[in-house]
């Protein structure tokens, strides 16, 4: 098996604890949020000038990078086999509004750090390894989570959609690539699809977004699972009117109709009994959004997961049939319920599940086997390759917002597991 591959390293595996912090906070500085929020969304300047952060670390690295039409940026260390299947690792650099520095970050530089790692010690991979910054691994500004990764496992069905798909500024999400510098001269983005066997291996390293390795003191947690996510799109629609002068029997308003289902929403991931279904109403817009007129029409995005995908789809159901009921007996015109994503659940490689493992014992480093709530590129390239996560602790679990931190100390271990690993992968 691969955990059985001992890695014989001229000199002991060492992070460069200066460099990668700085790193970090640099990268942070490419931002439409000031400092500590992060806000860096797909194909803006920001972003671009943080594509250009990675790609410039990565050919400091020694890596031959090449990106694809949407914009993943892939940069690879050939092995002394160039021609079997590559290990690949990675995450993404983009970040939701008023975020932090970690999400994401940590894959990719860590990764880059990783790779300098093992050539300091002496490393010569068999497999090439490979680094993928993934393109819009969040959902910020086409609606669509994990976009990169879900093209790259070949997504027919979102590289046809893509052609049509329009951010919230009506720009189109060709016109926005283009703009970016990607998808120049094509409309099909069939380019940007892998084959299963590109690699043998992805592995991907990422702050944990919960409090549980923090909570018990372990430094690496070794993904098994990631939890299935679905996202929905509702649009009610009323006939609005004058605030002061239109008389409450005669209103239906399509705010009151989005708050309702709000609180559906909330109930009907209580009724699944278990802990493990979680939903929320993230955005909730009111047209036309003037205190004094009725709200005409309400749009609310709804996230919901679940380790259990059957018990996330009876929650999708519930929330379906409360939308219906609503708008009957609030006289709203249901215009819109869109199920955006409704992915199913990965399972983690059993093998890459013991070379992180085997790497953790080698390194002398505590670790326990859990699952992911959040959502990671790795869900799709589970598709089309075995997959694994490694955990780092992050201070209380906090993600998604300004306060998120992960110190040196459990980064630079996150790293070296995430070096340890691909080095037992490159080998096998
Ligand atoms: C990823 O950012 C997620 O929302 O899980
Ligand atoms: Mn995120
Ligand atoms: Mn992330």
């Amino acid at each position: 098996t691969h955990s059985s591959i001992s890695v014989s390293l001229s000199v002991p595996l060492s992070i460069d604890n200066q460099t990668l912090p700085k790193q970090i906070d640099e990268l942070s500085t490419f931002s439409d949020a000031p400092d500590p929020a992060v806000t860096r969304v797909l194909y803006t300047d920001k972003d671009v000038l943080g594509r250009r952060y990675i790609k410039n670390l990565m050919g400091l690295a020694g890596l031959s990078v090449r990106e694809d039409a949407v914009g993943n940026i892939f940069g690879r260390w050939d092995g002394y086999e160039p021609d079997l299947p590559a290990v690949a690792t990675g995450s993404h650099i983009d970040a939701i509004p008023y975020s932090g520095k970690y999400d994401g970050v940590v894959g990719v530089l860590g990764a880059i750090e990783a790779i300098n790692a093992l050539r300091r010690s002496g490393f010569k991979p068999r497999r090439s390894l490979e680094i993928i910054s993934f393109t819009s691994e969040e959902p910020t500004r086409f609606g669509i989570g994990c976009l990169g990764s879900r093209l790259l496992a070949g997504d027919v069905t979102l590289a046809k959609a893509l052609k049509a798909t329009v951010d919230g500024q009506n720009i189109s999400f060709l016109d926005a690539a283009r703009s970016a510098g990607y998808a120049q001269d094509q409309d099909d983005l069939s380019s940007v699809f892998l084959k299963k066997g590109t690699y043998s291996a992805f592995v991907e390293l990422h702050i944990e977004q919960g409090p549980i390795l923090e909570e018990e003191g372990v430094a690496i947690g070794i993904v098994t699972a990631i939890a299935a996510p679905a996202s929905i799109k509702v649009d009610f629609e009323g006939s609005g009117g004058h605030a002061g002068a239109v008389l409450m029997p005669k209103r239906n308003d399509a705010g009151l109709a989005a708050a309702e289902l709000a609180l559906a929403v909330e109930r009907h991931i209580l009724e699944s009994g278990s802990l493990d279904t979680v939903g929320t109403v993230g955005i909730l817009e009111l047209h036309p959004g003037a205190i004094n007129s009725i709200p005409r029409k309400a749009h609310l995005e709804i996230d919901t997961r679940d380790i259990d995908e059957k018990r996330r789809n009876t929650v999708i159901e519930k929330i379906h049939q409360s939308a219906n009921t609503i708008a009957k007996n609030r006289r709203v015109n249901l215009s819109e319920f869109m199920i955006v994503n409704q992915d199913p659940p990965a399972l983690s490689g059993k093998s890459i599940i013991e070379a992180m493992e085997v790497a953790s014992k080698e390194l002398n480093l505590t670790h326990k086997l859990m699952i992911s709530r959040a959502y990671h590129d790795s869900l799709f390239m589970a598709r089309i390759s075995p997959m694994g996560m490694i955990f780092i602790p992050c201070y209380k679990g906090y993600s998604h917002k300004p306060e998120e931190y992960a110190s040196t100390e459990d980064i630079a271990n996150g790293v070296k597991v995430l070096a340890l690993t691909l080095a037992k992968l490159s080998l096998s």
